[in-house]
């Protein structure tokens, strides 16, 4: 397998907030995997920092105990592990306090022409100042920084957030991460779309009825409550993955793949969809907070439980009908729906397409279904095309809906690399095709604002739903007023 991966160029990574959740569970795992696959070069660094005092051989520990816990033990093999471990190193330094920067400094430097990387897995509010720093220490010249969501609660935090950044690194060096976007069949959706005849002349108003785009988890906030109720729903998933899993079904076909090329696209649709406006947002939105219920098998605690508080209007769960004003699009509604503890974890987009104009086969042979073309994000990656066709066996004509079916776990037997792998990389060799301009976050916190401001003027809190099912019956509603029905698990 090696021989077909793209080589990278000589990196020093320094990642801030090397100690924290993200670092152990995504990026470490993540770097191990690109390296143990041969991907990564010989010279290469990875410099962890955090405020906590730690030599480099106990970052060393805690990055083999990150591995340990979120790698299968077959999979974390000398002499792969030790040469991993061997390009680490660690500097306590603290965003808004000099000590370590110039250590770090010299470090970087000491990498030579390496390419700096500086990854910021920290909370947002330490962005401006650790950019600060790097511009002061001299580290910002050559390098490239990397940022994670929420970019903002708002569209004026957002703006003054990008701010600071570009204050220090021009937007050609800004990665700004949404990790759906480098999921792989995310990207699969741009290989079905542009790489083959069939699909392209039917997507458009006159052939498809309506889509639907569903990612629901079973899980509830559990330990990450207090950053949850700062954010909800609707920021945490419908402004950044949501409606960038939106672009990349509505966008017009980009000439190539460049990355301006492609985000030139994204931001057109952001920039077409039909703003929410007060009076019909009870319409068009539905907004659910999670009881205690079940889930697999077993009694969870509700939302408010989980934070340890009596009273918060956080949505646990958000559902959208979002409608793009342009040609191609105009009378297609875009259903969105995403939410914790609901009855399975699912991610999908489903295409649905028009009813044939006629029937031939008449009343008795059973109803023909609309053609539905569902790519499953996860679990269980892979796309369905579902179809007409005739029962076989003797009898006459009966239909029949069946799907055509590719799981890709059955048809490529291989490990499907977590997106921060295909990312992190992408940031190396300076592709920022998978990462969010500064003008397309900010066009979706256009687009999102209102929805929450109008929620927080409401009267009536989220609407609860018990733990373990597709939440809030209003949901169910406003999908079903248009005559349509959420379609789940591939169905
Ligand atoms: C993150 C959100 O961005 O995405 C989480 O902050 C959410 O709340 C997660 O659970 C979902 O990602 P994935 O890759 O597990 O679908």
């Amino acid at each position: 397998m090696t021989s077909r991966l793209i080589p990278v160029p000589p990196f020093v990574l320094t990642v801030f907030g090397a100690t924290g959740d993200l670092s152990r569970r995504k990026l470490i795992p993540a770097l191990f995997h690109r390296d143990a696959d041969g991907q990564i070069p010989d010279e290469a660094l990875i410099i962890g920092v955090s405020r906590r005092a730690m030599s480099d051989a106990e970052f060393r520990a805690f990055a083999h105990q990150a591995l340990t816990d979120h790698i299968p033990a077959a999979e974390l093999k000398e002499p792969e592990l030790e040469r991993f471990l061997g390009r680490l190193s660690y500097v306590a330094a603290d965003a808004d306090a000099e000590p370590g920067w110039s250590e770090l400094a010299t470090r970087v430097a000491n990498a030579g022409d390496m390419i700096p990387v500086y990854y910021l897995a920290t909370a947002p509010h330490l962005f401006g100042p650790i950019c600060e720093r790097l511009g002061k220490y001299g580290l910002a010249e050559k390098g490239r920084v990397v940022i994670e969501k929420p970019i903002g609660k708002d569209l004026s935090s957002a703006v003054a957030l990008n701010e600071q950044v570009g204050r220090i690194f021009p937007e050609e060096r800004v990665y700004r991460i949404d990790h759906y976007l480098g999921k792989e069949t995310v990207q699969n959706l741009m290989a079905l779309r542009f790489a083959n005849a069939l699909f392209e002349p039917l997507w458009n108003n006159a052939h498809i009825d309506h889509v639907q785009i569903t990612v629901a988890e079973a899980l509830g906030v559990e330990e990450r409550a207090g950053y949850y109720d700062t954010a909800g729903a609707m920021r945490d998933m419908v402004q950044n993955h949501m409606l960038q899993l939106l672009c990349l079904v509505a966008m017009e076909p980009p000439a190539s793949l460049d990355a301006d090329a492609v985000r030139d696209e994204k931001l057109k649709v952001l920039r077409a969809l039909k703003p929410i406006a007060d009076h019909n947002m009870a319409q068009l939105t539905v907004r659910g907070q999670y009881r205690a219920g079940a889930s697999a098998g077993g009694a969870v605690p509700g939302y408010l439980e989980e934070l340890g508080s009596s009273r918060s209007e956080t949505e646990t769960f958000v559902a959208v009908k979002a409608e793009l004003e342009n040609w191609r699009w105009a009378g297609v509604p875009f259903y969105l729906r995403t939410g914790k503890r609901l009855a399975s974890r699912v991610s999908e987009i489903v295409i649905g397409f028009r009813h044939v104009p006629h029937s031939v086969f008449g009343d008795a042979v059973g109803a023909i279904e609309p053609n539905r073309l569902v790519i499953r994000l996860q679990p269980d990656e892979g796309v369905k095309l579902w179809l007409m066709i005739k029962d076989p066996g003797p009898g006459g004509i009966r239909l029949t809906h069946v799907p055509l079916d590719m799981s890709f776990a059955k048809a490529f037997k291989v490990r499907n690399p977590d997106a921060y792998e295909r990312l992190i990389l992408d940031v190396v060799r300076g592709n920022q095709t998978l990462f969010m301009r500064r003008d397309e976050v900010e066009a979706a916190w256009k687009w999102v604002d209102p929805i929450l401001q109008a929620w927080r003027g409401a009267k009536e809190p989220p609407r609860p739903y018990t733990a373990g099912t597709w939440g809030p019956s209003a949901s169910i509603a406003l999908i079903e007023r248009d005559g349509r029905t959420w379609l789940e698990d591939g169905a």
